[in-house]
């Protein structure tokens, strides 16, 4: 007997969860635990050089408790910058999720995109890099909007967004009428995709990494079930089992606020880590 993968879900807040349902729908037979660095939220507009020290520290924190197969990095933010040093750091096979510009570009008709995401990822270096190698012929308009994380946060907690705000935070794409194709690239925004989809002039065609992340993941972890099936035929009866757990950095009212919306995502019991 083996081993269901351990699949680890990493974000600063509730965005990740939007990976983790992409996830929960290609995969069966995994370990899903979802973790947010709810303490040091939101990602979006801190330094790099606070993002790279965080961010491994937390994984190294969450490595060590729930030793799991499989770390997906569910934040652009995150992703786009301190993917290389966790690597070098880690030996678990890192995940990470990045702005989907190439599926974008490959979609749109009229070559101008819009590119949503925090201000962090739509000034990163890397993000430029994927707009030159991949949409170098298309118009790309960024917007990079902390307000919009938040609102999705509190969509989760029960508070619906108001759509004349939506309209505001969104309006410098819909300044060029060519637009036909638009990146959410925040794992946030996923959450609020209908309510965006109302509040647009005309109907879009919205791309999320979700999909191809679990794409992704299923393949490493068909190469590792692979490998385990080998390798280590033993199952040890003492490890704890973490499928649906959703561990905060934080133990915060907010966080029980968000009881029922992690129930319909499958992640039933609450830990709390200090990192
Ligand atoms: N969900 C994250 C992302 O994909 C980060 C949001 C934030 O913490 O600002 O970018």
């Amino acid at each position: 007997m083996t081993l269901p993968i351990r699949i680890l879900v990493f974000d600063s807040g509730v965005g990740g969860l939007s990976v983790l349902a992409a996830l929960r729908l290609r995969i069966k037979g995994c370990e899903l635990v979802y973790a947010s660095d709810n303490a040091a939220f939101p990602y979006g507009a801190k330094s790099n050089d606070f993002l790279i020290e965080r961010v491994g520290c937390v994984l190294r924190e969450l490595i060590e408790r729930v030793q799991p197969d499989i770390i997906v990095v569910a934040c652009n933010t995150a992703s786009t910058l301190v993917l290389p040093s966790i690597r070098a750091n880690f030996t678990v096979p890192v995940v990470g999720v990045v702005p989907a510009i190439k599926p974008a570009a490959k979609l749109s008709h009229t070559r101008v995109i819009g590119l949503l995401g925090t201000p962090g990822t739509v000034n990163r270096d890397y993000t430029q890099q994927l707009i030159s190698d991949f949409a170098a012929d298309c118009d790309v308009i960024k917007v990079g909007s902390s307000r919009l994380v938040e609102i999705a946060e509190q969509c989760l907690r029960g508070a619906d967004p108001d759509p004349v705000e939506l309209r505001t935070i969104l309006a410098p794409m819909w300044a060029n009428e060519q637009l036909d194709t638009v990146v959410l690239a925040c794992t946030h925004f996923p959450l609020i995709a209908e309510q965006l989809a109302g509040a647009s002039p005309r109907p879009l065609t919205w791309v999320d990494s979700g999909e191809a992340i679990a794409r992704r993941v299923e393949a490493l972890q068909q190469s590792l079930t692979q490998r385990t099936d080998t390798d280590t035929p033993e199952c040890d009866a003492t490890r704890q089992v973490f499928n649906g757990v959703a561990i905060f950095t934080a133990d915060t009212e907010s966080v029980r606020c968000l009881r029922p919306a992690l129930q319909t995502f499958s992640c039933h019991t609450l830990m709390f880590i200090t990192v």
